[in-house]
């Protein structure tokens, strides 16, 4: 019969390599912990409106690559793209706000876009990410950034870049719009379809459009930054000396704009030379209008998101070291059937004293029980025989030592304890 085969674009974890992925979660988890963030889990699936609504229509995500679908009852529903929306509608939901009113919250989590797979881009992702919300203070938002760098600097990664810009609120963004439409209407007919799509609803996508043609037609495009309204340049100049003083290089590119529409005022990628075309290992910016377009009060939130598996393929020498190499305590020996039919109730009392172990499940000759019990590095090799049962005692043979001795069923535990 023909095998069935995973979905393209996504990856299996085997054991080896996902005991790699809980040492990188796990250091995660603590810089979360000393940045005092808290976990959020959210659905897999939500409405599809929330995204609609959330990450904007017109974006590639909402487009072209959300897994949508209709569920028995006829309801729209989509595999979550992205984890802004859904923590937002989180917070929301169950009023986080009346419990304090600035919520830190990170998240480990897999997400799902349509996209062509290639080295570094897959259909179902990880992320880990973090969001601020309840403050539109430009102090949290280079403690996002540095909360980051963090994590890469944990990791050992060398070479990053950190790019930020300013793309305004309403307020300046408005009338910036029109004038960079003046400046792109002339030579519209000269832009990428997308570009043109864009043009009216959202014509800043246009500046960071991948395409060679329209990044030459945008050369001499007005920026933002040289149109910001009072309070977001303020915003900007001590988000500029916060970063400035941790000691945080950045440079700045006027024309990054991000894929997302919900963004105000900062945002950032952070891309590894190590990576290939799919460079970016992290973006991020401030969403201060989220909430309230999702029906919520107004709430500013700032926020980033990093890929697990471009994080790996930079990262995976380092992450290696964190890994402590699997070991058994006990490998249970068992010489006939008898002994075989006692080790089940051995294996649960020594467990329950703590100790990690194994048993023979395929009967084999003590010699090949020994070598299982090397190739899984087991500190002590337990046999039960018939002489054995009858005693009530065990064979122990300390591993390390080679060392054979006989020992009480009552003695074993503080036998072994004293021995780990
Ligand atoms: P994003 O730029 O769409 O932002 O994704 C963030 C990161 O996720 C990317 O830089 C990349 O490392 C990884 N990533 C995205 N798509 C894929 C894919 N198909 N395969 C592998 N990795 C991928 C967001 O998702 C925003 N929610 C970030 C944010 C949080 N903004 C504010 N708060």
């Amino acid at each position: 019969m023909k095998m069935i085969k995973r979905i393209k674009g996504t990856h299996d974890l085997l054991p080896e390599d996902s005991r790699e992925w809980v040492a990188l979660e796990d250091l995660i988890r603590q810089i979360m912990d000393k940045y005092n963030f808290y976990e959020l889990r959210t659905p897999v699936f939500e409405n599809t409106e929330l995204f609609a609504r959330g990450i904007g229509q017109l974006t590639d995500i909402v487009s072209k690559e959300m897994y949508t679908f209709l569920d028995r009852g006829k309801k729209q529903i989509t595999l979550k793209p992205e984890m802004t929306a859904p923590i937002i509608r989180a917070y929301l939901e169950n009023k986080l706000y009346a419990k304090s009113q600035i919520n830190k919250i990170y998240y480990i989590a897999p997400l799902f876009r349509q996209e062509n797979p290639q080295a570094g881009r897959l259909r179902q992702f990880h992320q880990f990410g973090a969001e601020t919300i309840g403050t539109a203070a430009p102090e949290a938002d280079a403690e996002m950034i540095d909360l980051a760098m963090t994590v890469y600097d944990r990791f050992g990664l060398k070479g990053l870049q950190l790019t930020i810009n300013s793309v305004g609120d309403p307020q300046c963004r408005d009338p910036y719009k029109k004038t960079l439409q003046d400046y792109i209407r002339p030579h519209l007919h000269e832009y990428c379809p997308d570009c043109q799509r864009r043009f009216d609803e959202n014509p800043m996508r246009i500046l960071d459009c991948k395409n060679e043609a329209c990044r030459t037609l945008n050369q001499q495009a007005p920026k933002i930054v040289d149109n910001l309204c009072d309070d977001c340049q303020a915003h900007y100049d001590r988000l500029r000396d916060v970063l400035q003083a941790m000691g945080r290089q950045y440079e700045e590119d006027a024309y990054l704009v991000r894929g997302l529409d919900y963004y105000t005022r900062t945002v950032f990628e952070i891309t590894s030379p190590a990576l290939g075309a799919q460079n970016a290992i992290c973006g991020g910016g401030r969403y201060d209008l989220l909430a309230e377009e999702l029906g919520g009060p107004s709430t500013p939130a700032i926020g980033f998101a990093s890929g697990i598996e471009r994080l790996m393929m930079v990262a995976a020498e380092q992450v290696i070291r964190l890994v402590k190499e699997p070991r058994l305590d006990i490998f249970f020996a068992t010489v006939d059937d008898a002994a075989r039919h006692k080790a089940p109730e051995f294996l649960q009392w020594l467990r329950g004293n703590g100790f990690k172990c194994e048993m023979d499940f395929l009967q084999r000759s003590i010699k090949a029980q020994m070598r299982e019990a090397n190739r899984q590095n087991a500190r002590f090799v337990l046999i039960l025989g018939e002489q054995e049962l009858e005693d009530d005692v065990l064979s122990v043979k300390i591993m390390e030592q080679g060392q054979q001795q006989v020992v009480a069923r009552k003695e074993l535990i503080p036998f072994l304890n004293q021995r780990m």
